[in-house]
């Protein structure tokens, strides 16, 4: 997510201060910074896209010598990454500016409002913009009262600061489901959205809680609830060092964001599903007549998302009941594919920057194909050149392993397999309502998968020193197998290798022989017998079976020699849970063997360049 920093002090260094704090919260992943201080009784605010380099150049040669303001870093959910739309936004007169981590949800109403009933003009198409009109609207000299006045017509997960030109001592903040602290300094005080943005500074913070406002001066911290009544908080001591606090206690960003998956696939989904139960595809608007009309579908991708469209085929096959054909974009782009304007185009991207990706993108645009891309980075090259985006709520992923962006594309393949089948009329709501319960109940069952860590870090300590490891599965399975492997190849450096099982036979069976590692995944119910069989197969010849299975499927511990059990599901879904112990495997092991877990050697977070 993005970062919020907050400065009232004595010293007239608020700018570098706030600055330095926005670096410490880089890591959380941003496209864009700015700042409001009050220096010399005016509200002065700087804001650029890209680095906080950017902004740090663009004010280089100001003093802008200021004792309070406020800064930000800017993950855009609502508007692409630019001048404009980073923040500070302010009202009209720019004595009010405000930062915002999170999403207003209700700000297509209140912006109307605002326009049809105040004339508002908005300069940005941030939802942000709609917090500082609103507050705006409701200032009558005491900046706290219209913060108040305006949460009441606030929905959404959010943290917010504002501060005014004519209150020039006073940080408000309040937090609604998005992280906020404040920092108790001396002769000065702290907001942050995060502690290592502060810890330079202090070591004693308050912990702001859900609908709590906190009001900052140089001085003094308040806290209030959402009643208005003030708040004991007791003081939090910070005891752990800067490099710690970024990755939340995680030693790594890959293991913060495996245990992010439950957020992630929850947000995914939710910010999906209409009062009524049915599934909106945020303004993607398929028509029964447009789906009739395709006659193919490619998902084109790379690595990881590649694999997200190996598992999304086989839903969006039986649920849409179009034929879907997934390919890496790097051949696809090259193949002079067949494309008409009866082709849809779906491709998956965390980065949204994947050159191959994009230019598979270009090839298919240009021969008449309606794309949809699924992405995690809002504003991305490949978003911008699709007909339509489906924006993974995944959060920005800092490892250079995929895994929370992956469960992620997985949700997002369902949903739009879905929304395509009920609409084109080939599930029948019982079929929708059945699939969509399984769905929600995801999330916790993801909970449940992480709780097998301990025993998954034990297993790792046994495998590390294998130096090539197998997996096998069928059907969607089959993909989740890449994937696993993937994930292993790529932090640990193990020269791993998955393979459909049902095609073992044909050749890659010749490398099985004593106490080779095998890792099977026997979570599909109609696939279980055969997976059985190939288990036995390559027993037979001395492998070391490490199975997985749903926890109802138990006959499998007569064939392997270990069972990692997930929790009982569809078939279709345990993809999105079978998927996590593979990801934990793979960083215990890449852990036990020393490698650079967040940074592997030779790889990029997002291939630009072919
Ligand atoms: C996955 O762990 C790798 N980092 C890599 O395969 C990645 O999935 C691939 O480069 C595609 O990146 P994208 O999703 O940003 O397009
Ligand atoms: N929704 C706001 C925006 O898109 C805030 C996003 C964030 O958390 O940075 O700018």
């Amino acid at each position: 997510m993005c970062g919020i920093v907050g400065y009232a002090g004595q010293s007239g260094n608020a700018k570098e201060i706030i600055i330095d704090g926005l670096k410490r919260l880089e890591y959380r992943g941003y496209d864009s910074s700015g700042i409001a201080l009050i220096s010399n009784g005016k509200l002065e605010v700087r804001k650029r896209a890209g680095r906080i380099a950017n902004l740090e150049e663009m004010i280089k040669d100001e003093s802008l010598n200021s004792k309070m303001g406020i800064g930000h870093t800017r993950w855009a959910t609502h508007g692409a990454p630019s001048d404009i739309n980073s923040h500070p936004h302010t009202n009209k007169d720019g004595s009010i500016a405000v930062v915002h981590n999170g999403i207003l949800e209700n700000y297509v109403e209140l912006r109307q409002w605002l326009i049809e009933e105040h004339g508002i003009e908005f300069r940005s198409e941030v939802d942000t913009e709609v917090i500082v009109h609103l507050i705006s609207i409701y200032y009558d000299g005491n900046l706290e009262d219209a913060v108040f006045k305006a949460l009441q017509r606030m929905r959404g997960a959010y943290a917010i600061a504002a501060v005014c030109q004519d209150d020039p001592e006073k940080i408000v903040a309040f937090r609604r489901n998005a992280p906020l602290i404040a920092g108790i300094g001396r002769g000065c005080n702290f907001i942050a959205s995060d502690i290592p943005a502060i810890l330079r500074y202090v070591k004693e913070i308050y912990l702001i809680e859900n609908n709590e406002m906190v009001i900052v001066t140089k001085d003094d911290i308040k806290i209030y609830d959402i009643d208005r009544n003030e708040v004991h908080r007791d003081i939090f001591h910070v005891t752990w060092d800067a490099e710690s606090a970024e990755k939340n206690g995680y030693k790594h960003f890959m293991l913060k964001e495996i245990h992010e998956q439950p957020k992630g696939l929850y947000e995914t989904l939710r910010r999906r599903i209409d009062d009524n139960g049915m599934i909106n595809l945020d303004g993607i608007c398929l028509t029964k007549e447009q789906l009739e009309n395709f006659n193919r579908i490619y998902i084109v991708a790379c690595g990881t998302a590649y694999h997200a469209g190996l598992v999304g085929k086989f839903a969006i096959e039986k649920m849409a009941q179009i034929a879907v054909e997934v390919e890496v974009a790097s051949e696809f782009r090259y193949r002079d594919p067949f494309v008409d304007d009866k082709t849809l185009f779906i491709a998956i991207s965390q980065s949204g920057e994947t050159s191959d990706t994009l230019e598979a993108l270009r090839e298919a645009k240009r021969k008449g194909a309606r794309i949809i891309s699924v992405v995690n980075v809002v504003g991305s090259s490949v978003a911008r050149e699709s007909d339509d985006v489906f924006y993974t709520w995944a959060g920005p992923e800092i490892a250079v392993a995929s895994t929370k962006a992956y469960t992620t594309q997985l949700m997002s393949m369902y949903i739009i397999a879905l929304y395509m089948g009920i609409t084109k009329g080939t599930i029948d709501k019982e079929y929708y309502e059945s699939f969509m319960e399984d769905l929600k109940e995801i999330p916790d069952k993801a909970k449940k998968v992480l709780q097998l860590e301990s025993m998954l870090a034990s297993l790792a300590r046994d495998l590390y020193k294998n130096e090539q490891i197998f997996f096998i599965g069928r059907g969607p399975d089959a993909g989740v197998s890449y994937e696993g492997s993937l994930k292993l190849k790529e932090i640990s450096y193990i020269n791993s290798f998955a393979i459909a099982a049902g095609e073992l036979k044909h050749g890659t069976i010749a490398l099985i022989e004593k106490d080779i590692v095998v890792i099977a995944l026997a979570t599909q119910d109609k696939l279980y017998e055969k997976m059985l069989s190939n288990i036995q197969e390559v027993k037979a010849r001395g492998a070391y079976v490490i199975g997985m299975a749903t926890e109802n499927n138990k006959e499998i511990e007569m064939q392997a020699d270990k069972v990692i059990y997930i929790p009982e599901c569809r078939d279709e879904l345990t993809p999105l849970l079978s998927v996590i112990p593979l990801q934990l495997l793979a960083y215990y092991i890449a852990k036990e063997r020393g490698c650079d877990i967040d940074k592997p050697k030779n790889l990029a977070k997002s291939v630009t360049v072919e």
